[in-house]
Parts: C-alpha cells; sequence; structure tokens
C-alpha cells in the first residue's frame, strides 16, 4: 500500500530535494504540497514547488498556499542568510520552466484539516519548514490533537548546536510559538533535526552525477545544489536536512529515535531551542519521537534515487 504524505515546504534548495524525493518514489501517495514562508516568501516558495513537480513530471499533484508570516507576526521578509544560501528565487539562482499549473484557490489550512479528516491515521504530514501551518490548523480545530496520523518534523536541536545561534535550528527559530504548540500538542511528532542531518552529506559527486544524465531535471538540479554547497559549508559537500525527514518517513528504521516530552523555548536568549519538558519528566507516553542517530549512509544511499531519476 502506498503511503500518504502531504510535504509542508519553504520551498528552497534542500526542500526541493525532498519534493523530488517524495514525488518520483512509486511508495508514496503524495496527496498535496502545502507552502509556508520560510526560506523565501509563501507564493514564491508555492511557484518554485509547483516549478519542482513540472520538472519531475508531477503536474497532478496540488499546491497550497498557507501562512505568510509567523504566528505573532505581522509580516516576513527571507532573511538575509537564507538569500545567501538559498538564492534570492530561493531555488540557487538556476530558473526552471514555469509550470502550467497554478495555485490551489483552498488554503493549505483547510486542505490539511480536510486531509486528516479523510484520511486519519493513513497520512503523514512532513514539514520541512516554519510548523506555522500546523499550528495554525489546531488553533482552527482544537480537537486535531486528536489525531492519529503522523507528522515527521525537519527542525529543532536536541544533543547539538543550533544552526541560527548556539541553541536555535532555522525552522524553529521562524516561529517557536508554532512549534511548541506542535510538538505540546500531543500529535505524533518525529523531530529530525540537526542532530541526524548534519551527519549525512550530499556532495559535488552528486551533482555531476545528476548532471551526467543529460536531461533537464538533472542539470538544473546539479545547478541549485552546487549553488547550495558553495554557499552553505563552502567545501564541496554539504548537509541533509530536508530530504532527511523524507526518509525517516518512509524508512524510520534507519534512524536511532527516542521518545520524549518536547517543548520549545520562547523566552530568553535561547528562544527557538528544542528541548525536553522538564515539567514532564515523570510523565509517561511521550508524544514526540526526536531523532538522535542516523546511519548516514542508508539517508545518502536513498538519495540515489534522484540520481537514477536523472539518468533515467
Ligand atoms: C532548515 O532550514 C532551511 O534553510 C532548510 O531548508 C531546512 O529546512 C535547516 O535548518
Ligand atoms: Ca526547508
Amino acid at each position: 500500500m502506498k503511503k500518504n504524505i502531504i510535504l509542508d515546504l519553504d520551498t528552497g534548495v534542500d526542500d526541493s530535494i525532498a519534493l523530488a524525493l517524495a514525488a518520483i518514489d512509486p511508495s508514496v501517495n503524495l496527496l498535496g504540497v502545502t507552502a509556508t514562508f520560510g526560506n523565501v516568501t509563501t507564493d514564491v516558495g508555492a511557484r518554485n514547488a509547483l516549478d519542482v513537480l513540472a520538472l519531475v513530471g508531477r503536474s497532478d499533484v496540488p499546491v497550497y498556499e498557507g501562512a505568510y508570516h509567523a504566528l505573532n507576526q505581522q509580516k516576513f521578509q527571507p532573511h538575509d542568510v537564507s538569500v545567501r544560501i538559498h538564492g534570492r528565487n530561493g531555488v540557487g539562482q538556476v530558473s526552471f520552466s514555469r509550470s502550467t499549473r497554478e495555485v490551489e484557490k483552498e488554503s493549505a489550512f483547510d486542505f490539511i484539516i480536510n486531509s486528516m479528516h479523510s484520511y486519519g491515521k493513513d497520512l503523514t504530514i512532513i514539514t520541512t519548514g516554519p510548523l506555522t501551518n500546523l499550528a495554525t490548523v489546531l488553533q482552527r480545530e482544537p480537537e486535531l490533537c486528536f489525531w492519529n496520523g503522523q507528522v515527521v518534523v525537519m527542525g529543532g536541536a536536541l544533543t547539538v548546536r543550533g544552526n541560527v545561534n548556539h541553541f536555535a535550528e532555522a525552522n524553529i527559530s521562524q516561529d517557536p510559538e508554532a512549534a511548541k504548540m506542535v510538538f505540546e500538542s500531543g500529535l505524533d511528532v518525529t523531530m529530525v533535526g540537526l542532530d541526524v542531518t548534519m551527519r549525512s552529506r550530499l556532495t559535488q559527486h552528486d551533482a555531476d552525477l545528476w548532471r551526467s544524465g543529460g536531461k533537464q531535471f538533472g542539470i538544473l538540479f546539479a545547478g541549485m545544489v552546487e549553488y547550495y554547497i558553495t554557499n552553505t559549508l563552502g567545501s564541496d559537500e554539504t548537509y541533509v536536512h530536508d530530504p532527511s525527514a523524507v526518509v525517516c518517513s518512509l524508512h524510520p528504521e534507519y534512524f536511532t529515535i527516542i521518545p520524549l516530552h518536547l517543548t520549545v523555548e520562547t523566552e530568553g536568549v535561547d528562544r527557538g531551542r528544542t528541548i525536553v519538558d522538564h515539567r514532564r519528566l515523570r510523565e509517561g507516553n511521550p508524544t514526540t519521537k526526536v531523532c538522535v542517530d542516523v546511519d548516514a549512509s542508508k539517508v545518502e544511499m536513498s538519495l540515489e534515487k534522484i540520481a537514477t531519476f536523472a539518468r533515467s
């Protein structure tokens, strides 16, 4: 049976790779993509998602726009660091052909809510941006905290330092209040944070391989990833953040996962930090599962599906 998945993305470079990975996987029933702000503004992220889907021949997948800014903010502009890493257009300054499909009229919130009701436990929502869309869903229908599907979050850092500052990871830092709401909600959440995403590598060799197939997809994705590689670590490799969440949803057995009651700091110097809720240390049945280790070779092997697709 195929796995029903919604991807909630702030479609920058690694989100695009996560999207391609899910879209080309025959074991995935990709129900839709919901767009959020983060690496880019929501409208740009939605556009990028449509274009990536067209590039991999999956224009049948609908894309919905969600939150335009964090819960406690009135507006959003991408941070300089996001522009530097993902490019002004979010996809490494590479020009994708425009998809002829448009963004859906229905909001991301309604789409997520309706899908949660229709699919129940047989739905996984994978988020690779700020958690604002999911938090908004919970604000609109609080009883959805009893929903028994799965949420896989790329975000946070428990055993390692953050990447925005010592404490906070970028996706959580964009909207700590939303993240706190989701982690404390009681939903079945798996956190795929920097603890694991920084252990796997995407390299220049991967980009060369993608390009060598000579297909439009491989050439554009190689260019996009080269931009990202150059502007993140400045070497010939980079981390595998967002695709790790897709891999984890399909193959949790590659990961070492600890159940914990997780929360997010919203005050002080460690605002945006994902941390165990000290008030709930003695409580049973933690709802968050935190990935603390991974067989990186398995994640890297999963990325080979992209190379195979680019060369087929
Ligand atoms: C996360 O931040 C974004 O820049 C990436 O797309 C990823 O989702 C990594 O901290
Ligand atoms: Ca992302």
